[in-house]
This record gives structure tokens, C-alpha cells and sequence, in this order.
């Protein structure tokens, strides 16, 4: 259970193993504990499928979206590959990103690309900078038509919002790893699955069956990659945690 003393300027924090934590509301301690409360309830909620990009829905956490965003701009990569493209929002914001930067485009792979969806994304204003690959990420067929759209010095960052489960994810991970550059990323969204296993609309493996033990498995057997979230570039404030939905995702080939 969590309390907030606001009277009190305080955070109570019961676990379910009976163990007790107290914070000042000014420490990033408390400002944790919260989020953590904030970011299962908005699960029980739906909180994520309350935003759009330019126009076209986007299921993302805002916050794991700014935290992208810093990413691009630093890595000034020539491709984005995002598995997993629902309404296209996310292409439409990588996209975007890159309009800004006069440079780049964004390969989004999807295994059902709905015919309203594709219509609306091919009209998008950002489409010039969109390529649509319909098939099962970790088909043959589909990881070859993404490989043959790479050339040999671009610099290619990859997103992995499909299907979450170990299995896919770990296919994914096999698929596109090599496509990225060293010094670049490889992105396994939405591990907050373990964090909310037992909510409503999870599944009662949601505990191990996640994007965070496929990472697991891969970097294990990938010492060329390491898991490392980039520092925040900005950060005058005392908050050195990420608000995510995507914890340890950023997997970063060594140069
Ligand atoms: C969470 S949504 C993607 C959200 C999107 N990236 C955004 O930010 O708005 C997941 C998408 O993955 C797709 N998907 C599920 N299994 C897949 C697979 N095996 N291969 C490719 N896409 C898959 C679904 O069709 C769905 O559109």
C-alpha cells in the first residue's frame, strides 16, 4: 500500500512482504515509489492508449518517447527499424524526428498492417520518410526485405515493439542485431510486462515470459552487445531513474 502524507511531506510505502518504507516527498526515493504506483495503475487503465503523434495514434508511455527522442538526435542514425506498427504513431514520431534532422527514414514491420491504417499512413505527410514491410518480424522472407533496404555505411538503430513474448522477442533479437551499427542500439520494448503480471489483461507467465528474459538469454550469448541505457543528456533535476515502460531495454553494440 501506498500513502501519500501530503500534510506530512511524506511517502509510506507497505509491502506485501511486510516490510515498510518512508520517504520525504523532495527525494527521488518517493518520486520512485510513485511512479512505480503511477505507472501500474495507468496499466489498469489504459493511460497509454490516450495519446497520437502528428495525427495517428501512438501506444507508447510519453516518457519512453522524450527518452527516444534524446537518443536520435545524438545517434543521428540514417535508419530506424521498428517492429510493430499498429496505427503508425511511433513511425510517424521517429519519422518526424528525422524531417527535423534533414535526414533519415523509418522501416516499420508489422505482421497485419490494417488497409485504414496504411491508407492513413501513406498519407501522412512524413510518408516520403516511412517504408512499410508486412509479414511476421522474424519470418525469413520479412528479415531479408528489411536487410536488402540497408546500405553497407548506414547507421541503423532497431525498436522492437511486436509480440512481447520471450520467444518472439529472442527471434528478434537473433533477426536485427546484426543490422545494427556499433556504437547503436537495439530497443527491447515494454518490459513492464514483469512488473505487471497480475493485472488485468496480463497473462499469468507475464512474470518470466517478457522482452527483460529474452534480453537476458541474448546478451549471454552476444558479448558484442551490452545493456546500457544512455544517460540522460539533460538533467538539472534528482531524478536519475527512467519513468519507463521499457526497463534495461537499450542494448548497445560496442563499437
Ligand atoms: C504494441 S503494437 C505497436 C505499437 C506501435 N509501435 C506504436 O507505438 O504505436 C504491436 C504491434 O505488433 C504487431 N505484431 C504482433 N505480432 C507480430 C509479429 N509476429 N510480427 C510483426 N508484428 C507483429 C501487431 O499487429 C501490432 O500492430
Amino acid at each position: 500500500m501506498l500513502t501519500i502524507d501530503e500534510a506530512g511531506g511524506r511517502v509510506i510505502l507497505q509491502r506485501a512482504d511486510g516490510t515498510r518504507a518512508e520517504h520525504a516527498l523532495d527525494t527521488p526515493d518517493a518520486f520512485e515509489a510513485v511512479s512505480a504506483a503511477w505507472l501500474r495503475c495507468g496499466w489498469d487503465v489504459k493511460y497509454v492508449y490516450g495519446f497520437s503523434w502528428m495525427g495517428r495514434p501512438i501506444i507508447q508511455l510519453p516518457e519512453d518517447m522524450i527518452r527516444i527522442q534524446e537518443v536520435i538526435w545524438r545517434l543521428r542514425p540514417d535508419v530506424v527499424i521498428e517492429t510493430g506498427v499498429a496505427h503508425g504513431g511511433s513511425l510517424v514520431f521517429y519519422a518526424g524526428i528525422f524531417a527535423a534532422m534533414g535526414k533519415g527514414r523509418v522501416i516499420g514491420v508489422d505482421i497485419e498492417i490494417r488497409p485504414h491504417n496504411r491508407v492513413e499512413i501513406a498519407a501522412h505527410p512524413m510518408a516520403p520518410r516511412i517504408m512499410l514491410v508486412e509479414g511476421s518480424s522474424i519470418a525469413p522472407k520479412t528479415v531479408a526485405t528489411v536487410r536488402s533496404e540497408i546500405k553497407p555505411d548506414e547507421t541503423v538503430l532497431v525498436i522492437l515493439d511486436s509480440n512481447h513474448s520471450q520467444a518472439h522477442v529472442e527471434a528478434e533479437l537473433e533477426h536485427y542485431a546484426p543490422l545494427v551499427s556499433p556504437g547503436s542500439y537495439i530497443v527491447a520494448c515494454d518490459g513492464i510486462m514483469a512488473q505487471v503480471a497480475g493485472a488485468p489483461r496480463t497473462g499469468a507467465d507475464w512474470t518470466w515470459n517478457n522482452p527483460l528474459s529474452a534480453i537476458d538469454t541474448f546478451l549471454a550469448r552476444h558479448p558484442e552487445f551490452t545493456a546500457d541505457e544512455p544517460p540522460f543528456p539533460f538533467n538539472e533535476g534528482k531524478v536519475r531513474h527512467r519513468v519507463t515502460y521499457w526497463p534495461r531495454c537499450y542494448l548497445r553494440r560496442l563499437p
